[in-house]
């Protein structure tokens, strides 16, 4: 099973941004806890960030060529309106969850909003970065089932 994970802007800053909601571990540590996660579930997981709407499009349509069997994404700030990333989402019908390390329903007004969430199977929200990693066992499920 091959599973795509894509972290959207500012991810790569995680531990410097915001501490008191994203924390104090970094990116590397993410990287590392799915590594290990990975491992367990015997999956073969790629990691992709970009801080570009663009670049996170671009690496969707790949995800179709590669035949990735799930793509779990975190848009970042973009969750709250790329209709340009909904419709790349759109576009593929492998399963799709959506994650937030924070809870963007208890946040600002306009946090509330996620454009892309419609077009994923599942979204998880408000569990830090353990919230990547229930994501991970979540995507095995929905794989299997399929
Ligand atoms: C986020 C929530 C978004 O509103 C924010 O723009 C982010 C991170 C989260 O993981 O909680 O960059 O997606």
């Amino acid at each position: 099973m091959k599973l795509l994970i894509i972290n959207g802007p500012n991810l790569n800053f995680l531990g410097i941004r915001e501490k008191s909601i994203y924390g104090n571990r970094d990116y590397s540590v993410l990287l590392g806890m799915i590594e290990q996660k990975a491992k367990e579930l015997n999956i073969d997981v790629e990691t992709f960030q970009s801080n570009g709407e663009g670049e996170i499009i671009d690496r969707l349509q790949k995800a179709y060529y590669d035949k990735v069997d799930g793509i779990i994404i975190n848009p970042a700030a973009y969750t709250h309106y790329s209709y340009a990333i909904r419709d790349a989402l759109a576009s593929l019908s492998m399963p799709k969850i959506e994650v937030h390390i924070s809870k963007i329903n208890e946040r600002e007004e306009f946090r509330k909003i996620s454009v892309t969430a419609p077009v994923c199977d599942r979204q998880i929200m408000g569990h830090g970065l353990e919230g990547y990693l229930m994501a991970m066992e979540e995507m095995v499920k929905l794989c299997s089932d399929k």
